[in-house]
């Protein structure tokens, strides 16, 4: 679905989509009466501006309706850096949860296969793929580690966010292409230990752990300075690839 983003300033925006017709805003009420354009400038009855915007990566990841704990931008940033991820790469993404991992990367990259165990989350990420994602190049799978099944050196990627990477160690073994790569995503530093000695006897190789802190600053005339909140320790993420 088409989206906009309604930019009056750091502190209000807004991301619509074409069916919006009326925006409730902080500073007064917008009424879209006739098609809008990146570029635009809506006033609301309040006579307060909103440039109408194409909306970042961000702005659409803080929009998802979370039911589980989620990537955030900065988490899904260094994914794309430290992989090999391009446009031609088919991802397997085990651990759908909201969705926010599945329609960044479908920005990205040419296919994500997604799955998850439990059939609310995937109901909720399906909604939030409809309104936020590209739809076609998603396909959503109810499954676990003991039901999956795809052919030998399918995947480019494949991504685990769940607390027991491990146990998908031997199926991404099999599914990964050579030297694709195997990223996880755990909160805490002895999960990180445990796996990366599971996957290290699998023969997995080229293994670094990241741990990723974004500090945005407020920038004002007179008292610049870094903003209150700060998105701080949210998982550690370590990558490491397939040798045959
Ligand atoms: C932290 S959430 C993933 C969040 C997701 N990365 C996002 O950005 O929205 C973890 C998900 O893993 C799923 N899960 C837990 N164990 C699983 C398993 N063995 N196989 C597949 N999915 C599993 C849970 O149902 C949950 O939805």
């Amino acid at each position: 679905m088409q989206k906009y983003l309604l930019w009056n300033s750091e502190e209000s925006s807004i991301l619509i989509t074409r069916n919006s017709k009326t925006i409730h805003t902080h500073k007064g009420k917008i009424e879209i009466t006739q098609p809008i354009e990146y570029g635009d400038t809506l006033f609301t009855t309040k006579e307060k501006k909103y440039y109408v915007l194409n909306p970042t990566n961000e702005d659409v990841n803080i929009k998802i309706n979370r039911k589980t704990n989620t990537f955030i931008i900065k988490d899904l940033s260094i994914i794309l850096g430290y992989s090999s991820l391009n446009k031609n790469s088919i991802v397997l993404e085990i651990g759908t949860g909201s969705g926010a991992g599945t329609i960044f990367l479908s920005n990205f990259v040419q296919k994500v296969i997604s799955i998850d165990i439990n059939h609310h989350n995937i109901t909720n990420a399906q909604k939030n793929i409809q309104k936020y994602g590209i739809n076609e190049d998603i396909l959503l799978i109810l499954s676990n580690h003991n039901t999956l099944f795809f052919k030998e050196n399918k995947f480019d990627a494949v991504i685990i966010d769940l607390p027991e990477p491990e146990i998908y160690a031997d199926f991404c073994k099999t599914v990964l292409k050579n030297s694709g790569d195997l990223i996880f995503a755990v909160p805490n530093i002895e999960q990180v230990k445990k796996c990366r000695e599971i996957l290290s006897q699998k023969k997995f190789t080229y293994f670094r752990t990241i741990e990723t802190w974004v500090r945005k600053w407020l920038i004002r005339t007179n008292y610049s300075r870094p903003f209150h909140e700060m998105q701080a320790h949210s998982m550690f993420l370590t990558f490491c690839k397939k040798i045959k």
